[in-house]
């Protein structure tokens, strides 16, 4: 399964699936032909990307069932959704449409992938209320991804959980070990050929954490 599919997987029957920065519409389009998605709202904040969406969404005969919307995250969303994707954007970038908009986002499903700072946006949502129901980690291409699916509830991670992901730190699923496999191979190598004492220290302290918390564990 690539990296699109996973993420047209979780939103498997959604009535209607909303993904923000949807690009060329991908997503979209395999949810609601491949998992039973009813609606979809195709929203970008660049008119290049909606133009090739709305041909991609034409190409599969989808024009009723996909509504396309230029949007700045969620800002100009005024039709009601139950699931949410935003996928494939930084996560201080995901944190801050996030933030934007939190208070539409309440009661619904949120399906994230951030290609960084993925600690970020897990402290964000826990601390508006938010519980991670899922994860996954996957390799498409040679490029690692993580993907988290969350809804409105309590919970209670540790720094370690926020940081790694509570789930994937149980799942333990082969590329998220592959990942950090190769993550403690190269800070092994910066640890011996740094000059740095402060940058040694640093690497260390986070090579013993994934020793600890992820490949030994
Ligand atoms: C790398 S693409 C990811 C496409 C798709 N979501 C995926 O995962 O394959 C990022 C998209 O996010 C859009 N984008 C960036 N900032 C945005 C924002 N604030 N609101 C909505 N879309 C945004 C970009 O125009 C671009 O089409």
């Amino acid at each position: 399964m690539n990296r699109i599919d996973l993420i047209a997987s979780l939103a498997k029957d959604s009535n209607t699936l909303l993904d923000v920065g949807c690009d060329h519409a991908y997503v979209l389009i395999k949810a609601l032909l491949d998992y039973g998605c009813k609606m979809g709202i195709a929203a970008d904040i660049n008119i290049g990307p909606l133009n090739s969406a709305l041909q991609n969404i034409k190409n599969k005969n989808l024009e009723s069932r996909i509504k396309i919307v230029q949007s700045d995250g969620l800002k100009n969303i005024v039709d009601d959704f139950d699931t949410v994707i935003i996928a494939g954007m930084g996560g201080n970038l995901i944190k801050s449409i996030i933030l934007d908009s939190i208070d539409k986002l309440n009661n619904k499903k949120l399906i994230l992938e951030p290609n960084n700072d993925r600690p970020l946006v897990r402290e964000c949502l826990i601390n508006n209320g938010f519980k991670i129901i899922d994860e996954y980690a996957i390799y498409d291409m040679n490029k690692y991804y993580e993907v988290m699916v969350l809804q409105k509830g309590s919970c209670n991670y540790s720094d370690f959980e926020v940081k790694f992901g509570p789930i994937l730190l149980k799942k333990r699923m082969p590329d998220f070990l592959k990942f950090y496999e190769n993550k403690a191979k190269l800070l092994e190598k910066i640890i011996r050929e740094v000059t740095s004492l402060d940058i040694k220290e640093e690497k260390e302290k986070e090579l013993f954490e994934i020793n600890k918390y992820i490949l030994n564990s």
